[in-house]
């Protein structure tokens, strides 16, 4: 099926309950979206995935979760001060800014130029200024004074709390090289392109692991760790592996801490966009804030005796930027029963918002008090919807636009076979079970989708 255009997919995230325009009553606050009760919900459904696929189900991963705001030192130790920069340039006739690589892939509408060929402001074709050096980090004041000393920064990436952090997650895991320490977390830039929905935001959310390893194996680290990350999405999330791709950078194209970096790219409405960065980030870092520090952050190995600095091979991920792409994937018209066309998200069971709808056949009051028995028999177990508003086919069809896998159906048989019928949403085929054996039915369809251990429903 072809790819959706982004409005379509926009206008059902916002109608479900997905995600919203940030302070739309406000006039809305650039590049920054508020999510949904279901927008919630798909979130923390791909961060259990990517936590189950990194930490729960590995023996060489740890997690572990820094402070936003912390010590500025981080972040001049970093080079996040010196080089997190864009270049910028402004319209000398509307004064509108521009990032220069954003304009030059066209993320502002079609490239103009001048007859001699110089990029023009895409607004009103105005001439631009010379590029100047922009810093995305958020600035802030920590105290009573809002002086140069009181300066502390938003960061603007998950990773720098597991670098800092390193020794005292290796000694008082008791560690051994190779391994790895994951985060996911909310991270800020200050983005002044326009974000295209949720691709790209002020505030997002990143899903990123710090591999340590012995340098002579990191080359072999940073390839297994594409291949892994690749399948995650294909396999995992079902992604389908024709809108995936691997980009690696250019040596020009390296950020300052990289020896090797590859993107999982996405073919989004627009075109390909990156949706993970796998980067060799050499000893950098762990040098970096060693040296600014004057704390040694090396690893005792027993085979050679010695303090090395590990290597690190860094598997980031944008996890607001995931939801974006299975809004655009999972998005699906096909015919119904009776040949009329219905939306539905076709998520898979694991990361569907909502896994189970229980809807009496009508809103009877003989029917309620059986239909709510078995909304509490199932919702312990799944995130489940109650619904018993409009027809029976307007609500399926509601919950096939929200990607709900399973809808189980209370009718006026029910009464007196005590059993009620599962509709599955990708086949609309219906069985009937009765109701002792329902939790069992639902686990079977439902799979291993039941929260993770340590998760709010356990
Ligand atoms: N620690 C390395 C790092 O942060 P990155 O490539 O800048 O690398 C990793 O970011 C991922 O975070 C990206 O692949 C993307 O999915 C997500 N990301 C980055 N900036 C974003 C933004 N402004 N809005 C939404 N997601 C973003």
């Amino acid at each position: 099926m072809p790819a959706p255009d982004l409005e379509t997919v926009v206008s059902l995230a916002k109608r479900r309950g997905f995600v919203f325009p940030s302070a739309e009553i406000y006039g809305g606050f650039a590049n920054t979206y508020d999510y949904g009760p279901l927008g919630v919900e798909l979130k923390r459904n791909i961060r259990e995935a990517w936590w189950r696929s990194m930490v729960l189900e590995r023996d060489d991963v740890v997690g572990m979760d820094g402070a936003l705001i912390t010590n500025p030192k981080v972040w001049e130790a970093s080079g996040h001060v010196a080089n997190f920069n864009d270049p910028l340039v402004d319209c000398k006739r509307c004064k509108q800014r521009f990032r220069v690589d954003h304009l030059e892939e066209g993320a502002y509408g079609p490239v103009k130029r001048d007859a001699a060929g110089r990029i023009v402001c895409p607004i009103d074709g105005g001439e631009l200024t010379e590029p100047r050096l922009f810093n995305m980090m958020f600035k802030t004041h920590v105290g009573p004074v809002e002086d140069e000393a009181s300066i502390a920064y938003l960061p603007p990436e998950t990773a720098q709390a597991m670098f800092i952090n390193f020794v005292n997650v290796q000694q008082s895991m008791r560690l051994k090289l190779p391994f790895g320490i994951a985060q996911t977390r909310v991270s800020f830039r200050n983005e002044i392109t326009p974000g295209r929905f949720i691709f790209r935001t002020l505030e997002f959310e990143q899903m990123e692991m710090e591999y340590f390893c012995k340098p002579e194996t990191a080359e072999r680290w940073y390839r297994y760790w594409i291949e892994e990350r690749l399948r995650w999405y294909v396999e995992v999330l079902g992604i389908s592996p024709q809108r995936l791709r691997l980009r690696e950078h250019s040596k020009e194209e390296l950020a300052h801490y990289s020896a090797g970096t590859t993107d999982i790219e996405y073919e989004f409405p627009w075109g390909w966009g990156e949706l993970e960065g796998i980067a060799n980030r050499t000893d950098y870092d762990l040098k970096a804030h060693s040296q600014y520090s004057g704390v040694s952050l090396t690893y005792y190995d027993e085979e050679s005796g010695q303090h090395i600095v590990p290597y690190v091979i860094e598997p980031a991920a944008g996890l607001t930027r995931t939801l974006a792409v299975l809004l655009l994937e999972c998005y699906t018209v096909e015919p119904d029963e009776k040949g009329d066309p219905r939306v539905v998200m076709k998520f898979r069971p694991s990361i569907a918002p909502i896994k189970v709808a229980v809807l009496p056949l009508s809103k009877n009051e003989q029917l309620r008090p059986l239909a709510r028995k078995v909304f509490d028999l199932v919702r312990p177990h799944w995130m489940a919807q109650y619904d018993d508003t409009q027809s029976i086919g307007r609500r399926y069809r509601r919950q096939d636009e929200i990607g709900t896998p399973y809808c189980v159906t209370i009718d006026f048989e029910s009464l007196q076979d005590e059993a009620v019928t599962i509709r599955d949403r990708d086949t609309q085929a219906q069985v009937r079970v009765p109701i002792a054996n329902l939790l069992d039915a639902l686990r079977e369809r439902l799979g291993v989708c039941e929260p993770a251990p340590g998760s709010r429903r356990d």
